[in-house]
């Protein structure tokens, strides 16, 4: 299949394309697009064998759930069997945004879309083509991040083109997402409002719109083997760069020392070795491939560049990457899920 990439301007988007893009989600077909977290797999949210599509190109398990992306309030009250009085809360405080709540369905979304559960996860996402695109393909679309299964989520659409060129029939490209990793995912089809996954909007900010505490999900992170998360996508090894990776968590100066001691090592034995670095520790190491991730004082710009170092890392075929650990709250954290599956788990503590 010959996938065309379309470049689109945000703040001149034309109609036509849209239209275009748009009548390939009305035929059933597959359009990745941008949003304001990372790129999406667009398909129509509705059509079951639609849905499916995404799953093959992908290379997703069956049982990993889709979010369906709406373009207006009132698109969730036709798809939710309950509309829970904290959505209009929480839509009002981060819609269009990166919030994905979750809620019982109703029979117009198919088993398929869901990875046969009886809930759904909806977000209405902040960028103005998957806005504009979402409205133009009949108002909702299933979109998982727009990578291959286990490969890290694209934050640009030519991280995109990697992944599915041949594949999908259209790309369209806005440039680079704003916030750079996935949306937070917020359950709201139970008594007790957890996070699933946690993103760029923070535990606190919930607690402080909602009035109420908000808990985690005790399988978010994946560190207790026998919890299960509620978010299945949580489940698997995700995110992954193809070099192996370790996080070197702690005291940051014994942090430095340890990585430099080891990449020397790895150096000896002729291997190229990547460092996941910080603003604040760049300057002091003496591996072969060293990246920046942003700053410990602005964690949006850890979130912005995360993902597309991991490529970058790709690219320039590292075998081995260690990576500074980040904090325990707030976007660090969110980052610093991530990391630990990038990691497939291996993390020392200094
Ligand atoms: O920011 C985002 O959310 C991006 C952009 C494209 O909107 N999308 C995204 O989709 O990250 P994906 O498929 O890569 O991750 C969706 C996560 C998975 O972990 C999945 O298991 C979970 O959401 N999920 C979806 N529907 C669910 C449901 N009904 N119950 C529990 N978890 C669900
Ligand atoms: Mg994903």
């Amino acid at each position: 299949m010959k996938t065309t990439i379309i470049k689109v301007d945000p703040s001149s988007i034309k109609a036509e394309d849209m239209k275009k893009a748009g009548a390939l989600i009305k035929a059933g077909e597959l359009v990745a697009f941008p949003t304001e977290t990372v790129y999406g797999l667009g398909a129509d949210a509705l059509k079951e064998e639609a849905s499916k599509k995404i799953y093959a190109a992908k290379g997703r398990p069956s049982d990993n759930p889709l979010i369906v992306h709406i373009a207006d309030f009132e698109a969730l009250e036709e798809i939710v069997e309950v509309l829970p009085k904290e959505a209009k809360l929480l839509a009002d405080a981060f819609w269009p945004g990166p919030l994905t709540m979750r809620f019982i369905k109703n029979s117009r979304v198919p088993d398929g879309t869901t990875g046969g559960l009886n809930t759904v996860a909806v977000r209405m996402p902040n960028h103005p083509i998957a806005l504009e695109f979402i409205r133009a393909a009949g108002g909702y679309i299933a979109a998982p991040s727009a990578n291959r299964s286990g490969r890290p989520s694209p934050t640009l659409a030519e991280h995109v083109a990697e992944d599915m060129d041949g594949i999908i029939p259209m790309i369209i490209d806005g440039g680079q997402v704003g916030i750079g990793i996935e949306s937070t995912i917020v359950d709201l089809a139970e008594d007790e409002i957890s996070i699933l996954r946690p993103g760029f909007i923070t535990k606190e900010m919930l607690e402080e719109v909602l009035g109420q505490p908000v808990v985690f999900d005790k399988g978010i992170d994946g560190c207790h083997p026998d919890v299960q998360p509620k978010a299945p996508g949580m489940k698997y090894r995700h995110y992954a760069p193809k070099a192996e990776m370790v996080i070197i968590d702690g005291d940051l100066d014994r942090v430095v020392a340890y990585i430099n001691k080891e990449s020397e090592r790895l150096l000896a034995e002729g291997k190229k070795v990547g460092v996941m670095a910080t603003e604040e520790t760049v300057l002091q190491y003496k591996a072969t491939d060293i990246k920046s991730m942003g700053s410990r004082k602005n964690p949006g710009s850890l979130a912005y560049n995360f993902y597309k170092i991991l490529r970058e890392f790709d690219d320039e075929e590292v075998d081995f990457i260690f990576s500074e650990g980040l904090g325990e709250d707030g976007v660090e954290h969110a980052v610093m899920n991530r990391m630990i599956r990038a990691a497939g788990h291996k993390k020392i503590q200094l």
